[in-house]
């Protein structure tokens, strides 16, 4: 008889990334709750997308960081916890107030897996990282310190470059909309990245939440068709729009030099460009035996490719 499927407790569901979570847990017949805070004022957009989770089935709890309790009573319905807290600061870093929710997951002492707010890069391969978009990877590796401390199964998500930021801005920082006429190389555009759409983030993690291969594990989402250079990606566009774009180049000095003149929450996101875009730090390492990759474990998911999502922007 096929295991009973996990119970699943969504922090930050509302968010870029937790709707598409929730939405995953629910397509994959999860009993899915979605934790949401209780200040919402007259957000109507908030309580539409809450209403519309319920409607397709899940469990809406309020909670609060600021209580512990309503921390503790949440994680208790459910099997696994994840958490997809802001962490990104043009828009809102919070990724340490997930230390609180370690304290509520270790004191309620029921919950098989912890899924901590991370998605991107591989915090624990960026100790070299510049500042100050290093805080982003220390903060990350703070809250992994701590569930490992308290003992918590866990399962780190690394989903390397979201396709709407990335691709959209044919990896241009500062861009999400790709241009029909002029692109920016950063350097020579050559060093590759891996590009994922989000709702494929979600669908490979809520797939990994139940799978003994992921437990403990770093899961690297990287589909082999998207990694690809800067230039590769700016290719496919060309071919979609049917026209060159006009190139010019940003040297690595530029680029440094110009990051200085931004406000901080601009370095935080350029700093990180810089090492995915100039440094590929994405694919400057082999998966070694605390990770596995995604698409080699759920070989039958159709993610989806750069070109079919660039298809969208035309
Ligand atoms: N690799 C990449 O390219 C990439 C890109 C973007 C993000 N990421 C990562 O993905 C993760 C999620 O980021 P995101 O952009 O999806 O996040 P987001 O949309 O900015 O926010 C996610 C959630 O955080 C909640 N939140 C924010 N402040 C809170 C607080 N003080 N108390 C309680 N809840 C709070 C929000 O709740 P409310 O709706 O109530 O405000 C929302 O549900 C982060 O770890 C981030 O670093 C990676």
């Amino acid at each position: 008889m096929a295991a009973e499927k996990s119970k699943v407790l969504i922090v930050g569901g509302t968010g870029y990334l937790g709707k598409r979570l929730v939405k995953a847990s629910l397509a994959a017949g999860h009993q899915t709750y979605v934790l949401h805070r209780p200040e919402i004022g007259v957000d109507i957009d908030k309580v539409q997308l809450l209403l519309s989770f319920k409607h397709q089935g899940a469990h809406l709890l309020t909670g609060s960081f600021d209580d512990h309790h309503s921390l503790v009573n949440a994680v208790k319905l459910v099997d696994v916890v994840i958490c997809a807290i802001s962490g990104v600061h043009i828009r809102t870093h919070q990724i340490l107030l997930q230390l609180k929710l370690v304290h509520a997951i270790k004191e309620a002492g029921n919950v098989k897996r912890f899924l901590p707010s991370e998605f991107g890069t591989d915090p624990a391969k960026m100790d070299k990282a510049m500042e100050p978009g290093r805080i982003t990877f220390d903060d990350k590796m703070k809250v992994r310190k701590a569930l490992e401390e308290a003992r918590i199964p866990y399962t780190y998500v690394s989903g390397n470059c979201f396709a709407g930021y990335f691709l959209g801005g044919l990896c241009q920082p500062g861009q999400i909309l790709p241009s029909k006429d002029h692109v920016e190389l950063l350097g020579d555009g050559n060093p590759p990245a891996i590009y994922v759409d989000e709702d494929d983030i979600a669908m490979y993690t809520i797939k990994a939440i139940d799978d003994p291969r992921t437990l403990n594990k770093t899961v690297y989402i990287s589909p082999p068709k998207n990694i690809l250079s800067q230039r590769q990606v700016v290719e496919i566009w060309e071919k979609l729009i049917g026209k060159e774009l006009h190139k010019s180049s940003i040297s690595k000095e530029e680029f440094l030099a110009a990051m200085k003149e931004q406000d901080y929450a601009e370095q935080v996101g350029l700093t990180h460009y810089y090492h995915v875009c100039y440094e590929g730090c994405l694919t400057n390492f082999e998966i070694g035996d605390g990770g596995v990759e995604a698409s080699k474990l759920y070989p039958e998911i159709n993610y989806t490719t750069v070109e079919q999502y660039m298809r969208r922007y035309l």
